[in-house]
């Protein structure tokens, strides 16, 4: 008797279903593996073209420490490396509000990922130029969405660049620019990318990658909150006290 072909679409995790329903045609979502190092440093290397690309041993760490928060998008046809969503746990509590990305994934290390923690921290999306605008950051938006409803968490966090910030630094404070991206008065690269993919932004702050000159050196605290699993009022990020100066 012959038996039926061989199911050949990915499997994936319950919680990574709702990513896989986001991806274009043509595109898969998996954890990262060792193999992906290389094309993840490469694409890092083309969307921050002023910093320090990912080495291997920093992917290496970050799947060491926390391996379920890793994800690649795949374009299947090549078998290119199309985007990366990076993710670790904080106890956000333990932390300013406008600490620099630096110290937030402990130099990209990902070493001060917290088992415990509540909050999944996006410490980067990206996605390579010629597979932008496809929806592969929204569908590695939604992965991190699945993980944190997943494990109950209270929230995703991150800091979104605002690289169309440095045209309006004169005009506006960086504040009245987030509002007027919010109010779709104006169109960030990067911010509106986040603000259509559902997260909110919270409130502006300096210095978190310091080399942005894009953003003029700013950025947007951006959260989304797990409507099933809200975190208590006081621990909104908005409670965390600033950096002294
Ligand atoms: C930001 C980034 C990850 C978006 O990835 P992407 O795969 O192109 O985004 P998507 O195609 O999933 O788009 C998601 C939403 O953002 C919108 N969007 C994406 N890029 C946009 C842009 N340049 N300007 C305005 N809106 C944009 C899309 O229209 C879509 O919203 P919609 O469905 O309501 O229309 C990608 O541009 C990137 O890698 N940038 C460089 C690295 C970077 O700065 N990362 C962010 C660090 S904070």
């Amino acid at each position: 008797m012959r038996r039926a072909p061989t199911q050949t679409a990915p499997r994936y995790p319950a919680h990574m279903r709702d990513a896989a329903i986001h991806l274009p045609e043509g595109y898969s979502i998996r954890l990262m593996v060792e193999a992906d190092y290389p094309e993840v440093t490469a694409i890092c290397a083309a969307v921050y073209p002023t910093e320090r690309p990912y080495t291997s041993e920093e992917l290496a760490a970050h799947h060491r420490v926390f391996p379920d928060g890793q994800f690649i998008v795949v374009h299947d046809a090549s078998g290119a490396v199309a985007g990366a969503h990076f993710t670790l746990l904080l106890k956000m509590a333990l932390f300013h509000i406008d600490d620099p990305w630096d110290v937030l994934t402990a130099g990209g290390s990902f070493t001060d990922h917290d088992p415990e923690g509540h909050t999944l921290y996006g410490a980067d999306l990206m996605v390579h130029p010629s597979h932008q605008h496809h929806g592969i950051g929204r569908a590695l938006t939604v992965a991190t969405r699945g993980l944190v409803i997943a494990r109950k968490l209270w929230r995703t966090a991150g800091g979104s660049r605002m690289p169309g910030y440095h045209a309006f630094v004169d005009a506006l404070s960086p504040d009245e620019y987030i509002a007027k991206v919010k109010r779709a008065e104006l169109v960030d690269p990067v911010l509106t990318a986040h603000l259509h993919d559902g997260w909110d932004a919270v409130t502006a702050i300096e210095g978190y990658l310091p080399n942005d000159a894009e953003s003029a050196g700013w950025a947007a605290v951006i959260q989304w909150i797990n409507a099933e699993c809200p975190p208590p009022a006081e621990r909104a990020l908005l409670n965390n006290p600033r950096r002294g100066r």
